[in-house]
């Protein structure tokens, strides 16, 4: 595991959008997985920026939602889908039918996530990921195992309480699905990313603590092509 420590937030913003525009230009087919919440949003604003000034495309490549919750309504804003296309698709020339995502309300939800991780070819070339602070990694919450599919999950309450974060009414989510650590650990190159003083914690404990299911972040560990973006404040105890 690589650790890239940055200075300030807009330096760790910088870094990985540096690595990203060159991830595109070397393969513009890249496949990407892309998490929502609040770490990735300034990342997302470098690349439509990058985007605009004809600095990065996404025209060639594909992106895949990391999860879903469930129990909103479509047009929620906090769903990932909702999210993901207000902070970075709908601002970037990635063509509409290449953002594939996640649908809680499709009945038969086994099928659907057969058929997703069947269409990613069971891997991406690039996972961006941010870490909840029981070092969940996408909804796959600690207990995940390193070989589980993409998948309906019952959310921790830590988890629930923290999507009010991105909700604007109460009514919160208590299960979702996932992409599973099983098509991540597969894929050929993951960045974990990290900011701000909450996160250096769990930080501490994915790379300096046991490689165990109780904190999935820490299975990353044995991937031979993840870095860790950390700004000063989420790296502070490494
Ligand atoms: C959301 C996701 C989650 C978040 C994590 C951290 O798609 O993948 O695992 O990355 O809960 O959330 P923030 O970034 O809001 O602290």
């Amino acid at each position: 595991m690589n650790v890239l420590r940055f200075d300030s937030e807009s330096a760790w913003v910088q870094g990985v959008s540096t690595f990203w525009r060159d991830r595109l230009r070397t393969n513009p087919h890249l496949t990407i997985c892309l998490p929502t919440g609040l770490t990735p949003t300034p990342i997302y604003a470098d690349m439509v920026r990058s985007v605009r000034a004809g600095q990065a495309s996404f025209a060639q490549a594909s992106i895949y939602a990391l999860d879903e919750y469930g129990d909103l309504a479509p047009d929620d804003p906090g769903r990932t889908r909702n999210m993901l296309l207000e902070h970075l698709i709908g601002h970037v020339d990635l063509p509409t039918d290449a953002f594939r995502f996640l649908d809680p309300g499709i009945p038969d939800i086994e099928q659907q996530c057969e058929r997703y991780d069947a269409a990613i070819g069971h891997s991406f070339d690039l996972v961006l990921l941010g870490i909840g602070r029981n070092g969940h990694l996408g909804m796959n919450e600690p207990g995940s195992s390193a070989d589980s599919p993409t998948r309906r999950v019952e959310l921790h309450d830590t988890t629930i309480a923290s999507s009010a974060r991105y909700l604007k009414h109460g009514n919160l989510p208590r299960w979702g699905i996932t992409v599973g650590l099983k098509p991540i650990l597969a894929s050929k190159e993951i960045w974990l990313l990290a900011s701000g003083p909450a996160k250096a914690d769990v930080i501490q404990r994915t790379i300096a603590g046991e490689i165990s299911e109780d904190v999935p972040a820490s299975l990353l560990r044995r991937h031979s092509n993840c870095s860790v973006f950390v700004d000063a404040e989420a790296g502070r105890l490494l």
